[in-house]
């Protein structure tokens, strides 16, 4: 790999595990400039269906709703979405590279790095791509934790018989942000 090829692409090379970092920083903050919103929505979504019906309807519009507050949160060219190690959900999986930077990233957090800094920009098979460590707050414990309440997890069981996302402390690295473009020609 010559790092002159890749300066020419505007890229600079900052390592070399999974393939080439970048550091774009007009990319980059594209990304990161549209997690905000998702997030908000997500939660939003998820404290009003508590509010209205309590844990047990809030699992139901986190099941149904998730998906496509995801899909309202594409913007072309950008693709957005959530993944983790310990999933919920068996359709948020990640792929090859997105649970390589997990891992690096449940190193990172292990290692002191403040998750809320914890990002990861690389270009594969031409498309750019952007991950942004998810911590996990005192408001995710009640379906995440380590204390969920036996209605609701009977419901967890039922609706996801493979559910690992659970068992989490305040601070924990619980997943993250991954999103997606293609380059530019
Ligand atoms: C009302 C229960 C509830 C609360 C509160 C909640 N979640 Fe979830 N979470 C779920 C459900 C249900 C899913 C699976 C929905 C989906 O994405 O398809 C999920 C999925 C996720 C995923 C996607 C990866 C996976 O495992 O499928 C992440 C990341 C996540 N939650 C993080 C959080 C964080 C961080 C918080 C707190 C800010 C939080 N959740 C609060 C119920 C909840």
């Amino acid at each position: 790999m010559k790092p002159l090829s890749l300066l020419a692409l505007g890229f600079i090379a900052l390592g070399a595990h999974a393939g080439t970092a970048v550091d774009n920083e007009q990319l980059q903050s594209e990304a990161a400039g549209l997690i905000p919103a998702f997030q908000q929505q997500l939660l939003g979504t998820v404290k009003q269906a508590m509010a209205e019906g309590g844990p047990a309807q809030a699992v139901e519009a986190c099941q149904t709703l998730a998906p496509s507050i995801a899909e309202q949160h594409r913007q072309a060219p950008w693709k957005v979405g959530r993944t983790a190690l310990k999933l919920r959900n068996p359709d948020n999986a990640p792929d090859a590279w997105e649970r390589s930077v997990l891992e690096q990233f449940a190193k990172r957090a292990e290692a002191g790095e403040p998750i809320q800094q914890i990002r990861h920009a690389e270009v594969v098979d031409g498309q750019y791509r952007y991950m942004q460590a998810i911590g996990t707050a005192e408001a995710c414990l009640g379906c995440h934790g380590e204390k969920i309440k036996p209605e609701l997890l009977s419901l967890l069981d039922q609706r996801y018989p493979q559910d690992q996302a659970r068992g989490f402390r305040e601070g924990d690295l619980r997943g993250a942000f991954t999103l997606s473009r293609p380059l530019a020609p």
